[in-house]
């Protein structure tokens, strides 16, 4: 070779920019917020967000750790300005424009999420950023927006009848690199339900990952709508069991924005929540605030449920029993610690009579394991917040139907 081409090269080299790459550390604990698509699907406006808001503040939910305002799908007018090509927020919706909502937002001490979608339309049929990847992440950094949920409608064949089959890695790696340019550093919550494995190939594109098609507010069902379905809480809980190992700090399995306070049994509602918890699944409320029953706000500022979910190993719970009338999760915590939630699934009053000894727990993806023999520990109630003896007595306790306790485990000094 002689000296010119290559010099050229060691240039170019030098030239490139480094490889791009998400906003570290934004989700080293699974995030929490609230998300405006369980409760008022693309009706959401201005009002409704900084009401929100306010509420954050006033209700504590700030304090429990919420941080995130997200309004979901419905926020744009149904065209792109025609000269700038850039989305225009609904004139009716958001009468403001964007920046005022979210200059409001952070105006609270909280953080402005926004949603779009891969393909050429969101799912409500709103313009979409398929093209517009660079002009859409810097017209948000303006905005000053901190989370983006980025979905996957209208992105092929098999998804909105176009005669072509976008990428997911690509897609979502591109909305990645977009983020980056743009400079400000953006939660990027990748929503493809799961359909491409995202959990094999996103840990370093985005912060996480739903893991499931749209949940549901009922129990154990599954809803279908000719083509795709949504899910009650427990199919979403079991559906995809052998991924946990790929759920971390940074980089987590979403379950879905939740269903809590918005129609559950109050028991129904308890497990919903702990589950959550116990999964390390992002915590998004997905009710209307402002309706919001003292129970409910109890519930979802529970300070000991939220601590497993925000435990820092970010281990997320995998299914111990299954046969004994009840279902028993474990989740390994952080200092030798444990959480574990007894779940009824039955249709009637169960009394559960538990002995510590009679099964040793082994995490073997994560290397711990407790032998009940030789270690004791204290047991606390996280849901009834009460001291419940130590693993030396067994733990009874009677449980409604699809109730739930979560117990935590201390190693006794
Ligand atoms: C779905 C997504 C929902 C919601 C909705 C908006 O694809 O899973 O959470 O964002 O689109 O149209």
């Amino acid at each position: 070779m002689t000296l010119r081409p290559l010099l050229t090269l060691l240039l170019g080299a030098l030239l490139l920019p480094a490889a791009a790459q998400k906003f570290d550390g934004l989700a080293l604990t699974p995030p929490m917020g609230w998300n405006s698509w369980n409760t008022f699907a693309c009706d959401i406006d201005e009002t409704t967000v900084k009401e929100t808001a306010d509420l954050f503040v006033k209700l504590g939910l700030k304090e429990a750790g919420y941080q995130y305002i997200v309004v979901d799908d419905g926020w744009m007018e149904m065209r792109r300005d025609p000269e700038t090509l850039r989305l225009v927020p609904c004139h009716k919706k958001f009468p403001h424009g964007m920046k005022p909502v979210v200059d409001y937002v952070h105006g609270q001490g909280l953080r402005f999420g926004i949603y779009n979608c891969a393909g050429v339309l969101t799912c409500g049929g709103y313009p979409g950023t398929r093209g517009y990847e660079f002009l859409d992440a810097k017209q948000y950094a303006e905005w000053g927006v901190d989370f983006l949920k980025y979905d996957w409608c209208s992105t092929g064949s098999g998804n909105g009848g176009l005669p072509y089959q976008q990428e997911a890695r690509a897609s979502y790696t591109l909305m990645r690199d977009a983020l980056r340019q743009a400079g400000r550093p953006v939660l990027f919550n990748i929503c493809e339900w799961g359909d491409n494995q995202p959990w094999l190939w996103a840990k370093d594109v985005g912060h996480s990952w739903r893991i499931s098609g749209d949940i549901a507010c009922c129990w154990d069902c599954e809803l279908s709508y000719g083509g795709w379905s949504s899910f009650g809480i427990w199919p979403i809980i079991r559906m995809r069991q052998g991924i946990r190992q790929y759920s971390g700090p940074g980089h987590w399995n979403d379950f879905d924005m939740m269903e809590v306070g918005n129609g559950l049994s109050p028991a129904e509602d308890r497990t919903h929540f702990a589950m959550w918890c116990m999964l390390a699944s992002p915590l998004f409320l997905g009710n209307d605030i402002r309706k919001m029953s003292q129970e409910t706000l109890k519930l979802v500022t529970n300070k000991e449920l939220i601590a497993i979910d925000q435990d820092p190993l970010g281990i997320q719970a995998f299914r111990f029993i299954n046969d004994a009338g009840y279902e028993l999760w474990v989740k390994p915590l952080d200092k030798g610690q444990w959480a574990l939630a007894f779940v009824n699934m039955g249709e009637g009053t169960l009394d559960i009579d538990y002995d510590w000894r009679r099964f040793n727990i082994k995490d073997g993806t994560f290397g711990r394991s407790v032998d009940f023999h030789k270690e004791a520990f204290d047991v606390r109630d996280c849901v009834n917040h009460n001291d419940a003896d130590d693993t030396g007595k067994n733990f009874k306790h009677t449980l409604q139907k699809h109730d739930i306790v979560v117990l935590r485990l201390t190693p006794k000094r």
